[in-house]
């Protein structure tokens, strides 16, 4: 008889989230409980497949009784708690949030951004027009990726899928400090001559675009990136034997990218550089 292994069984906490009794298992973060119950919280460096970082605080809520308001993302549910997730005081952060953001970063390819300072009547121009963290030209050093980041929250997910959570190349880390800080793999090099091996699971993971396919970055340059007129394939991946899931995004048939399921048991979304890059040779008609 086969046995299909079942997650531990885990105990429901009651508390309260916008004033409605809800019940979420034991280990949630108060994120999970918000989506739950259909509640449209912005997240940014929140991953899926990620410990919690708490770095960007877009996904502030207020906990009654807490003197200061707390990240949904990492903030566990707890038996008795009454939160609120669209109060005076949170919509106030998180319009200030996406200001400084938006202000000092290109967040022009940050999926749902435009949505949300609308939402927050976020103004970034305040800030003025020489507010910009930093201000370069994308790095094209490879056929495969491209860093571009003007378009950097850093949020850190590349580096920590990069490192101990799941390749475990380190090659790349936060160099400088303060307003300094920026991504950069060692002695700011081309990727190139670092430590990379690219999987590419840096890009699975960013959030804003500032890493982003070859392919996408040329055809966005181009002007023919259009997303609304993609497909995605989920398949198998025929390199070897560990059957790897890769989802092709197909645009005019041909595959201009190439994600993976973030709920796969085995590869939580991370894949190789062959099943994440070597795709050329399926679309080699000549
Ligand atoms: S492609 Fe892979 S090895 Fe290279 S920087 Fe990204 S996560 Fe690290
Ligand atoms: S490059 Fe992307 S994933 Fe890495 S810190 Fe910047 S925004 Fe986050
Ligand atoms: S999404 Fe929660 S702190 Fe960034």
């Amino acid at each position: 008889m086969t046995t299909v292994p079942l997650g531990i069984p885990r105990r429901l906490l009651e508390f309260t989230l916008d004033g409605e009794q809800v019940r979420a298992p034991e280990g949630s973060t108060l994120l999970d409980a918000c989506r739950a119950a259909g509640k449209d919280v912005p997240t940014l460096c929140q991953g899926d497949t990620l410990a919690p970082k708490n770095a960007c605080r877009v996904c502030i809520v207020e906990v009654e009784g807490a003197r200061t308001l707390a990240p949904a993302c990492s903030r566990r549910a707890e038996p008795g708690m009454e939160v609120r997730t669209d109060t005076e005081r949170v919509r106030h952060s998180r319009k200030v949030v996406l200001e400084l953001l938006a202000s000092s970063v290109d967040l022009s390819t940050t999926p749902h951004v435009a949505d949300w300072l609308k939402e927050y009547e976020a103004k970034p121009d305040r800030f003025g027009p020489d507010a910009a963290r930093v201000d370069e030209e994308p790095r094209v050093d490879n056929d495969l990726y491209v860093r571009d980041y003007d378009k950097c929250i850093l949020c850190y997910k590349c580096v920590d899928a990069c490192g101990d959570q799941w390749q475990n190349s380190f090659a790349i880390s936060v160099a400088g400090r303060g307003f300094d800080a920026r991504i950069a793999v060692e002695h700011d090099a081309p990727l190139t001559d670092s430590a990379c091996v690219y999987c590419g699971n840096c890009v699975e993971v960013c959030p804003t675009g500032a890493l982003s396919f070859k392919s996408e970055f040329d055809m966005r340059a181009a002007g023919t990136w259009d997303a609304s007129a993609q497909t995605e394939t989920t398949t198998v991946c025929a390199y070897c034997g560990v059957g790897c899931n890769l989802t092709l995004h197909v645009q005019d048939n041909e595959i201009v990218k190439v994600t993976s399921p973030h709920d796969n048991p085995v590869t939580h979304g991370n894949l190789c550089i062959k099943g994440r890059f070597g795709y050329q040779h399926v679309q080699n008609r000549d």
